[in-house]
């Protein structure tokens, strides 16, 4: 990792300076800058000989573009030994500018035999206080983003669902903040996750239930992460086309970023309780494959319709949120590359926030906003609802029409989620910024580590301040429990 560090002055081998249309620029500089054609735009850069500096293009100088272009100077000077720029003077933008030089420098190379070592070392950021806090915490959130990165973008045969649960037990085992639990195909079996396990049968790679546990002293609250962990989506029987079918060793993305957050949760140490649940599955095609019109009992005891294998995603989720709340959380949020009506409905760069609790998905999406993640939340509705009605079973895995794609998923994960935890409960569709063909804000070509910096700030805001969205939902919880136990008391009482 680069070394980057804060200091009152600092030698570097170059200078960086931001400027966007308004900034004062000497005559002399702006006189190279106009016979360069360097219009000082975003993502535009000169190196002007003159005084050894680099210049970036800025748009503003707003939080979301000192992160962009600490990604972009990072891009652009890798092949430098070490750079300074003016800090900012403040907490969020430090912090901001900080994440971008650390996610902006990754690059997957892993398979390359020729690497494109970036030799840039180290980054001074000038200013006036030491700004400890920001740095180390850009530092916790940039390492765990770019190991999710690396983790999705590893090709299917070496990342089965058995790789993905070793990598979890590796960094459990390299933690003492964490606990981690494995659950093979007898336990799934004993578990009656026939959900999960159906979409499973077809690969000879077995699939993982993976738990990792944070349990700090003290906790305020406990908030259960669930990712959709498809180490390869084939589509199944419903086979996906071929130029729809590259890319999908991606949609373990979910899975990945709960791993990576959790890896962040770790370090942080908040003082909030966090476990995280993998569905680790490969959806395969073979003579054992699970087919369209077959009918699974889910582990809540919801019998689901299939009629499309390729909506496998929701039908793992199904079982793994089933087991998200057998551990009485305050609060769930699943991670899930679910759709691609969600990036049709939204664009490639942003995730739908979707539940049935208004103030827990706008205090969500004002966070993950803040965090610089693109979000907005998507509606449910009873209308679409009926989409999913099965004549033959409680539902169908698969939507009447093809309107509303990203909505209706929802809805259907939805149905395995118990009356109590319906307004605790929030999905987060991430197939749109989960992976993406090209370089894009602070991200790279592949794998972007979506989820990971909405989901950590979140925790660390209820960490703060409590669990908001409208209603204190630990009081709410306890008041409903009392109300129950009265009621049970008053019917006791009466059978005397
Ligand atoms: N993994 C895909 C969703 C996806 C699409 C993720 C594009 C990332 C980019 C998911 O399992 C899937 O195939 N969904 C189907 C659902 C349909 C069959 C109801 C889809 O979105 O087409
Ligand atoms: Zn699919
Ligand atoms: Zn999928």
């Amino acid at each position: 990792m680069i070394n980057l560090a804060v200091a009152t002055n600092a030698k570097a081998d170059i200078e960086a300076i931001l400027v966007d249309k308004n900034s004062k620029i000497d005559k002399e500089i702006r006189e190279i800058f106009k016979l360069q054609g360097f219009e000082c735009k975003a993502g535009q850069g000169i190196f002007v000989q003159k005084n050894n500096a680099f210049y970036l293009g800025v748009g503003d100088f707003s939080i979301d573009s000192i992160r962009e272009a600490g990604a972009n100077l990072a891009r652009k000077l890798k092949h430098i030994d070490s750079f300074r720029i003016k800090g900012f003077g403040d907490s969020a933008k430090n912090y901001a500018f900080a994440l971008g030089i650390l996610c902006g420098i990754y690059e997957f190379d892993s398979y390359k035999s020729k690497k494109n070592k970036a030799k840039l070392k180290s980054v001074y950021l000038v200013d006036s206080s030491e700004f400890k806090a920001e740095i180390k915490k850009a530092k916790i959130i940039a390492e765990s983003i770019n190991f999710v990165r690396e983790i999705v973008n590893t090709p299917p045969a070496d990342c089965t669902p058995k790789d993905l649960a070793k990598i979890a037990e590796v960094l459990a085992k390299d933690s003492k903040n964490l606990e981690c639990e494995i659950g093979d195909t007898k336990y799934l079996q004993k578990q009656k996750a026939n959900a999960l396990l159906a979409v499973a049968r077809a690969s000879v790679n077995e699939p993982r239930l993976i738990k990792l546990a944070y349990k700090p002293k003290n906790a305020k609250a406990r908030i259960t992460l669930v990712g959709k962990g498809l180490t390869y989506d084939t589509g199944g029987l419903s086979l996906k086309p071929a130029d729809y079918m590259t890319t999908m060793k991606a949609d373990k993305g979910g899975g990945c970023a709960v791993i990576g957050a959790m890896k962040a949760i770790a370090e942080l140490a908040p003082s909030v309780e966090v476990i995280g649940i993998v569905g680790a599955v490969e959806n395969a095609i073979g003579g054992d494959a699970y087919r369209p019109d077959d009918i699974l009992q889910s582990r809540e005891g919801v019998s689901i319709e299939v009629k499309n294998t390729d909506a496998e995603g929701r039908l793992v989720l199904a079982d793994c949120l089933s087991f998200a709340q057998d551990l009485k959380p305050d609060i769930i949020i699943d991670l899930a590359t679910l759709t691609g009506a969600c990036v049709v409905a939204l664009g490639e760069y942003t995730s739908g926030i979707l539940g049935h609790n208004e103030n827990l998905k706008k205090d969500f999406e004002k966070v993950a906003l803040q965090s610089g993640e693109l979000c907005a939340r998507l509606p449910f509705n009873r209308h679409l609802e009926k989409l999913i009605e099965s004549k033959n079973a409680d539902v169908s895995n698969c939507s009447s029409t093809r309107y509303g794609g990203a909505i209706t998923a929802g809805l259907f994960l939805s149905k395995f989620i118990r009356d109590g935890f319906k307004d605790k409960w929030l999905h987060i569709d991430i197939a749109g910024p989960a992976f993406v063909e090209k370089e894009w804000d602070i991200n790279p070509y592949g794998a972007s580590g979506a989820g990971v910096r909405s989901v950590v700030d979140f925790i660390l805001q209820i960490a703060d301040s409590g669990i908001k969205s409208g209603a204190n939902l630990k009081s709410a919880n306890q008041k409903a429990t009392k109300s129950a136990n009265l009621k049970r008391e008053s019917k006791a009482n009466k059978a005397k």
